[in-house]
């Protein structure tokens, strides 16, 4: 199986296989040296991208990572929801690193906007649905606020440009907002001015880099730009095809980006998908390889498997094909990015799961369906460990032969070519195959 990320194509896409955290980040900056525009077209700061270079670690949760790559323009597309204190944190903090933003980050007019009430009644919900059907989100607001661009309810990045009208539909919501606050979860109401607070405090910063990001990155094509679209979560959350309920509120596979950015997918001409050598999950929900023992616990700590947003440690298992095939069938994904190769240096022995037992039954495909994925057995195969450190490797066939069968194996249980191995959180610890 072959693909390369050598030849530069004009529309990249950059998306999670497993359930986030899969080293997006890192690969869109890499890419992104060959970009002019970086878009992300869902979720929001739910998503943590670390990114490490020149001694520097950045870790953007709204704001795409081209910002890290001087004169990129960035996207915050129409299927992203913006919480607007958040935005205005995180260029404070990408300037204080040193970082111009002004005049290349660009919000869609028709984002929906996180409102305090909106983090508030996902926390007060969690809350009460207790220990056992808790989603684990994030606590950002996420889920209400889509829930309220599907309701038709919602506030729009551009309505933050009529004062007036803004605060009688903000005052209109808010007593809606309070009663289910108070009267369904008992958690205390907030008020007028916490909510238009930080609306006013966005408009102000932001007014102008409101715009029709759909037009841009349309008239970006058609001038010849390259655009690189960046994926927030992973398949295995998405609303439709992920572990619903235990899923986030948007589709983050690749159809996504059609209404989340007003890009057909035919004009799509590489969707990568960013996977880790094993697997990891923060909140809850099912996890067909999860390790509980010590060795999840070994993994945790060789990866440093902590979230970047909330500082969760992450859930860890084995590589489990059955997900990554199914991400690739519902992705149309080209090729893989595999990272933290690094993560299994020490390991005797490594375990790819290929199949699932349910009920007596060997399933291959995740599309298979059953009724309960917390109820699936993984079938593993073992295959011997490399037992050295992998740092430093810059080329393919440097790789000791056990990580190459490994990287092998993987591409053909999941059925698709690996064209990027990163061996190291840096931009340099990468190998294009
Ligand atoms: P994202 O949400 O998909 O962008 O992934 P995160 O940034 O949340 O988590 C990936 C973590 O792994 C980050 O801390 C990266 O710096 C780090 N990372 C990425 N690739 C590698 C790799 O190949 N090896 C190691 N050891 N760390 C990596
Ligand atoms: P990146 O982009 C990992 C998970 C939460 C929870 C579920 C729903 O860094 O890969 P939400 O707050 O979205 O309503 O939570 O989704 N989740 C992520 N897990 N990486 C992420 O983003 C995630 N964003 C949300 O932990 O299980
Ligand atoms: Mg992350």
């Amino acid at each position: 199986m072959k693909a390369s990320l050598k030849k530069v194509v004009p529309t990249q896409m950059v998306l999670g296989v497993q359930w986030g955290d899969e080293g997006k980040g890192k690969i869109v900056d890499l890419l992104g040296d060959s970009a002019q525009v970086v878009a992300r077209y869902q979720g929001g700061h739910n998503a943590g991208h670390t990114v490490k270079f020149g001694g520097m670690t950045f870790v953007l949760h709204l704001i795409p990572t081209g910002i890290l790559r001087p004169g990129v323009d960035c996207l915050i597309g129409n299927g992203v929801v913006v919480h607007p204190g958040a935005l205005l944190e995180e260029v404070a903090g990408l300037e204080a690193q040193g970082l111009q933003v002004d005049h290349r980050l660009y919000i869609s007019r028709y984002a929906h906007l996180i409102l305090p009430t909106h983090p508030a009644l996902d926390q007060a919900s969690e809350v009460a649905c207790g220990s056992g059907k808790a989603i684990g989100t994030t606590g950002r607001g996420i889920g209400p606020a889509y829930i309220d661009k599907v309701g038709r309810r919602g506030f729009r990045a551009e309505d933050v440009l009529d004062e007036t009208r803004l605060k009688e539909r903000v005052a209109q919501c808010l007593e809606l907002q309070n009663q289910r606050l108070n009267a369904v979860y008992n958690a205390p109401a907030l008020t007028l001015d916490e909510m238009m607070e930080p609306l006013l405090r966005f408009r102000d910063r932001f007014a102008e880099n409101i715009i029709d990001t759909t037009g841009f990155v349309h008239r970006a094509l058609a001038d010849g730009k390259n655009v690189l679209i960046e994926g927030a979560q992973g398949a295995m959350l998405d609303v439709d095809f992920g572990t619903y309920p235990f899923v986030t509120s948007s589709n983050t596979t690749s159809g996504g980006v059609m209404t989340g950015l007003g890009l057909s997918m035919r004009k799509v001409d590489r969707v990568i998908g960013v996977v880790k050598a094993y697997t990891t999950r923060v909140g809850n929900g099912p996890f067909p390889t999860e390790l509980t023992d010590d060795m999840g616990e070994a993994l945790r700590k060789a990866g440093h498997e902590f979230g970047a947003t909330t500082g969760r440690p992450r859930r860890c298992g084995w590589f489990d094909a059955v997900v990554v095939r199914y991400a690739a069938l519902i992705n149309d994904l080209d090729c893989l990015a595999l990272t933290k190769m690094d993560v299994l240096d020490n390991l005797d022995e490594i375990k790819i799961c290929t199949a699932y037992r349910y009920k007596g039954a060997t399933l291959t495909d995740w599309t298979d369906g059953v009724a309960r994925w917390e109820e699936v057995e993984p079938i593993y195969e073992t295959l011997p460990g490399w037992k050295q450190s992998l740092a430093g490797i810059q080329r393919f066939e440097d790789l000791p032969a056990t990580a190459k069968a490994y990287i092998h194996r993987l591409e053909e249980v999941a059925n698709v070519p690996v064209a990027l191995v990163s061996v190291g959180p840096g931009r340099d610890e990468t190998i294009l195959v």
